[in-house]
C-alpha cells in the first residue's frame, strides 16, 4: 500500500537475504537464486515488499561475496543470469522489490582490474587502487588499521609497493578519486539498473573515498588492548567521512533517477546521529536511507533508547525519511542479544516507530546465533573475535532433515532448535514469533498512522518505552516493557483496546488511563 506521496520503501518493509543461506535448491548445501524464488511466496505472505539481497556476484568468496570479481556477472554457485531475470520478474508479479549489494570501495583481489593494478607500476589501470611506497624504514605509508584487525596496507613484493585494504588484503580499496573508477563503477550500477533492480544497498558507503594525503589517524586514547574493537586502536577521521563522499553518492543518486519508478540508495553507515544524518539528499543528491544501526548499538534500555530516538527524530533533514535495522549479517542476532522473550519487544519495537523497518531473514522466527565449532568456522576476522558466521547459519523452514533449507550438508550448521523454531511449525502457532510478526506487519500495513503517522514521545517511569503514532485523526500508543518484571505504564487520558500484545492474548482489551505489562511484554493500544 503506498500512502499520498509516499514511495514504496518508505511505506513497506525491507527484508535482508544473506542468500548463501537462505534456501539451497539444488543439494550442495549453499542457499542460491533458484532458492529465493522458491520462497518468494512466503516472503509475500509475510508482507514484506523489499527483499535487499547480499552479493551474489563473481566472487573468490574470501569474504562470502563481499569481495567481488566481476560486478556484471554471477558465482555459478548462486546460479545464473537466468535465474536472475526470472527473480527480478517474479518478484515483480508479486509486487516485491529486489535491492542489490552494491560494493564499491574495494573488490576481490581477483578482479581483472586488480590483477592489472597489480602487474606493473606502469599498467594503465595501477592508480584504480591505493599504491604508495614504504616509508624511508621500509614501514606502511600510515598508520590505519583493517576492520578485520591489523594494519590496513599490504606489501606487494614484485612492485615494491603497499597497497591498501579496509578489510581483508584480499580485498584491496578501489582508489574513487580516479574519474575511469568511478565511470567503470557507474557502469556495474548501470547494469543491473537496466536489469530492473529497485535499488541498492552500498556496502560501507561512508568509507569509500579516503583523505588525498592519506595522513595518519590520530591514536584513540580510550582504546584498551582486548576490549575495544581492533579496528579502533586508532580514529578513522582520515579514511572515513570524508568531505568527497558526498559527490560520488549524488553521482550514484543521478544515475538512478535516469530510471522510472523510484529506484532506492541505501547506504551502510556506521556513524553517530549528527553525521549519519548529513548522508541524507533530496532529488540529485545523497542517498535516500542512510541505515539507521542505532537499534543494534544502543544499550537495550528503555531511557536510552527513548533519549536515541528523540536524537534521531530531531535530527533527521525535513526530506530525510526515517529508517530502522534490528540486525544484520555482521551482528549479533537480536534473540541472541537481548533474548527470546525481550525480542518480541523489539520486533513490536521495529514495526510501530516511524520509518522503513529492516528484518533481517530468521528474525522472524527468533533464530539465535548458532554456536560454531571451531572445525566449521569459515568467516575469516574469527581471528580477531569477530567472526559472523553465528548469525549467518541457514534458515529454519521446516523441522524435517536440513531443516527445509538444503538435501545436502549446509555450509554452515544448522541450529539445534530448528525443530521448533522453524517457519512451518511457526506458522501452526498463533502464539509463535512468527505469528507475532505476521500480526504486526499486517497492522502496520494497513494502517497508515502506523505506516506514515507521527511519533510522539510519552514521558513514562520504570523500564517502560512508550510512544504515539497518529495519522489524520488516527491514534494508536505503544507502551513497551523493556525489562523482565512487570511494569504500569501510565498513560494520561489513555482509553482504547488493546490491538496487539507480545504475548498474543489480549487483543481487545480494554484500556483506560493505566497499563499492567507483564514482563518482557509490549502492547500496541488503539486509542479510541
Ligand atoms: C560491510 C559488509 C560486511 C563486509 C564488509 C566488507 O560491512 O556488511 O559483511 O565484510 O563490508 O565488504
Amino acid at each position: 500500500m503506498s500512502l499520498d506521496s509516499h514511495a514504496w520503501w518508505q511505506t513497506g518493509i525491507i527484508y535482508q537475504i544473506y542468500p548463501r543461506s537462505f534456501m539451497d535448491s539444488d543439494g550442495d548445501g549453499t542457499g542460491d537464486l533458484p532458492g529465493i524464488i522458491s520462497k518468494l511466496d512466503y516472503l509475500q505472505w509475510l508482507g514484506i515488499e523489499g527483499v535487499w539481497v547480499s552479493p551474489f556476484f563473481r566472487s573468490p568468496m574470501a569474504d562470502f561475496g563481499y569481495d567481488v570479481s566481476d560486478y556484471c556477472d554471477i558465482e555459478p554457485v548462486f546460479g545464473t543470469m537466468d535465474d536472475f531475470d526470472r527473480l527480478v520478474s517474479e518478484a515483480h508479479e508479486r509486487g516485491l522489490k529486489i535491492i542489490l549489494d552494491f560494493v564499491p570501495n574495494h573488490t576481490s583481489e581477483q578482479h581483472s582490474w586488480f590483477l592489472e593494478s597489480a602487474s606493473s607500476r606502469d599498467n594503465p589501470r595501477r592508480d584504480w587502487y591505493i599504491w604508495r611506497d614504504a616509508k624511508a624504514n621500509g614501514d606502511p605509508p600510515n598508520n590505519w588499521v583493517s576492520h578485520f584487525g591489523g594494519i590496513a596496507w599490504e606489501w606487494h613484493k614484485p612492485t615494491q609497493q603497499y597497497y591498501l585494504h579496509s578489510f581483508l588484503k584480499e580485498q584491496p580499496d578501489l582508489n574513487w578519486r580516479n574519474p575511469d573508477v568511478v565511470e567503470a563503477m557507474l557502469g556495474a550500477l548501470r547494469f543491473w539498473l537496466e536489469r530492473g533492480v529497485d535499488g541498492f544497498r552500498v556496502d560501507v558507503m561512508w568509507e569509500t573515498i579516503k583523505d588525498e594525503q592519506l595522513r595518519d589517524n590520530p591514536p584513540n586514547p580510550r582504546y584498551e588492548e582486548g576490549k575495544t574493537h581492533p579496528y579502533f586502536k586508532v580514529l578513522p577521521l582520515y579514511n572515513h567521512d570524508q568531505p568527497e563522499i558526498h559527490e560520488i553518492i549524488g553521482e550514484m543518486r543521478r544515475l538512478f533517477e535516469k530510471y522510472p519508478g523510484d529506484r532506492v540508495l541505501i547506504g551502510e553507515i556506521y556513524l553517530p546521529i549528527d553525521r549519519l544524518v548529513t548522508y541524507y539528499g533530496t532529488n540529485g543528491d545523497g542517498a535516500h536511507m542512510p541505515f539507521n544501526f542505532q537499534l543494534i548499538l544502543q544499550k537495550w534500555e528503555a531511557r536510552r533508547l527513548a533519549t536515541m530516538i528523540d536524537q534521531y527524530e530531531a535530527a533527521l533533514p525535513p526530506h530525510g525519511w526515517p529508517n530502522w535495522v534490528l540486525g544484520n549479517h555482521d551482528r549479533e542476532r537480536i534473540a541472541s542479544r537481548v533474548g527470546r522473550a525481550q525480542a518480541r519487544v523489539a520486533a513490536m519495537l521495529l514495526l510501530t516507530l516511524r520509518g522503513t523497518p529492516t528484518i533481517y531473514y530468521g528474525e522472524e522466527l527468533g533464530m539465535e546465533d548458532v554456536e560454531i565449532p571451531p572445525e566449521r568456522v569459515v568467516d575469516p576476522p574469527q581471528a580477531y573475535g569477530i567472526g559472523r558466521d553465528p548469525e549467518r547459519t541457514p534458515m529454519q523452514w521446516t523441522s524435517g532433515p536440513g531443516a527445509g533449507f538444503t538435501t545436502g550438508d549446509p555450509w554452515l550448521p544448522i541450529a539445534t532448535d530448528f525443530a521448533r523454531y522453524n517457519v512451518e511449525s511457526e506458522k501452526a502457532d498463533e502464539t509463535s514469533f512468527l505469528a507475532l510478526h505476521k500480526r504486526l506487519i499486517e497492522l502496520r500495513q494497513s494502517e497508515p498512522a502506523l505506516q506514515v503517522g507521527s511519533y510522539e514521545p510519552i514521558t513514562t517511569e520504570g523500564d517502560v518505552l512508550a510512544y504515539e503514532r497518529e495519522y489524520k485523526g488516527e491514534r494508536f500508543v505503544i507502551a513497551l516493557n523493556l525489562g523482565s518484571g512487570p511494569e504500569m505504564a501510565v498513560v494520561e487520558g489513555l482509553s482504547g483496546t488493546v490491538g496487539v500484545s507480545t504475548h498474543m492474548d489480549r487483543a481487545g482489551e480494554a484500556v483506560d488511563g493505566e497499563l499492567e505489562l507483564r514482563g518482557d511484554e509490549g502492547v500496541v493500544v488503539r486509542v479510541t
